[in-house]
């Protein structure tokens, strides 16, 4: 029969030894297999956590972006060389677009700095563009094996219960503060490993919501009185509602008008021209669906047009070339739907 140790009274951080090791059998036992939790590679590291910050592991994974884009470009020279259509389209679906070219920026910066050797350092990693205090941590522990203040959503979320912590989540003074706690409960001998555990007892177990407190291996030292109640949050701001109106134009070829995005943070990526509401309201509508980006939920509405001559920064473009060029994603969905319907 498994014993069940009793309760721990004091703070997690007053025994981070047994913490750690209750934390370390469970993770041995249940673990996930993450490609990038193969590596020590600190390019292939900085791929990984640049798409993982606001992209679900699901999706990361699902479609093969971080070893399609590794295949691509797998060193710092390969990608700071890169073109933004190669880039883009390498990064097409995963959003957040910005992401890609910080990487591209901060592999140029370790070729030219540091002569294409990553830094070891927290001072020289958070130098480098697109590096803050979470992915020079990850880069750390995962790349250098060394102890680090690691703390994304799902660790942020599993301290504020391990400590019954009742501040905002988002606030500088409680990041500082779990910063601290997550580098007092860091594993020295294996950092690397006590991250990795920490951040899935986050997504699978220490769920937001709902935790499965039953099933948790450090529920013995947990102070959270109301679990599911925590961490506090600032409230979201506001949805916003938008529609977008587009147009599919064709010409007597069979090309379509495309728009490619100029000086917006979609710089270089191409969708289907955007009209005024009332130059498409007397065209019939083909194609809708709604998406979600930043603080907006936009309705995009595309309507059938007359064949119009490019405006600036339009082109025509044949369906054969469509594949090779970078296309936001519900633009790749409706031009998709349009050309087998079209
Ligand atoms: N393993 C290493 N980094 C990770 C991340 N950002 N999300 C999930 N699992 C990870």
């Amino acid at each position: 029969m498994a014993l069940i140790k009793p309760r721990f009274e004091g703070s997690p951080l007053e025994a981070p030894e047994a913490f750690r090791k209750a934390l370390g059998v469970w993770f041995s036992k249940d673990g996930k297999d993450f490609p990038w939790r193969r590596t020590s590679d600190p390019y292939a590291i900085l791929v990984s956590e640049m798409m993982l910050q606001q992209t679900r592991v699901a999706t990361v994974l699902g479609k093969g972006y971080y070893t399609r884009f590794l295949a691509e470009f797998p060193d710092v020279g390969a990608l700071a060389a890169a073109d933004d259509t190669r880039l883009l389209k390498a990064w097409e679906g995963l959003g957040y677009y910005r992401r890609a070219r910080m990487l591209r920026d901060a592999a140029s910066a370790v070729l030219d700095i540091h002569r294409g050797v990553f830094p070891s350092g927290e001072k020289e990693l958070l130098a480098l563009p697109g590096i803050g205090p979470y992915t020079a941590a990850a880069l750390l522990s995962f790349s250098f094996g060394k102890p680090s203040a690691l703390v994304d959503g799902n660790v942020s979320r599993v301290l504020s219960r391990l400590m019954d912590d009742p501040a905002t989540i988002d606030s500088a003074a409680t990041i500082k503060q779990h910063r601290k706690w997550a580098l007092s409960l860091c594993n020295s001998e294996d950092p690397r490993r006590h991250h990795y555990a920490m951040m899935e007892l986050g997504q699978t177990i220490c769920r937001p919501g709902s935790p499965l407190c039953e099933m948790c291996p450090v529920t013995r030292f947990c102070k959270a009185r109301e679990p599911e109640n925590l961490p506090v949050k600032k409230k979201a701001p506001a949805v916003t509602k938008i529609t977008e109106y587009a147009i599919w134009c064709r010409d007597a070829t069979g090309r379509i008008l495309l728009h490619c995005e100029s000086g917006s943070r979609r710089k270089g990526l191409w969708k289907l021209p955007l009209r005024s509401a009332e130059s498409c309201s007397a065209l019939k509508m083909i194609f809708d669906t709604t998406y979600p980006i930043t603080r907006y939920k936009v309705h995009l509405k595309v309507h059938e047009a007359e064949t119009e001559p490019p405006a600036n920064g339009e082109e025509w473009i044949a369906p054969e070339r469509l594949g090779s060029l970078p296309v936001a994603a519900p633009f790749r969905k409706a031009l998709n739907r349009l050309l087998s319907d079209f």
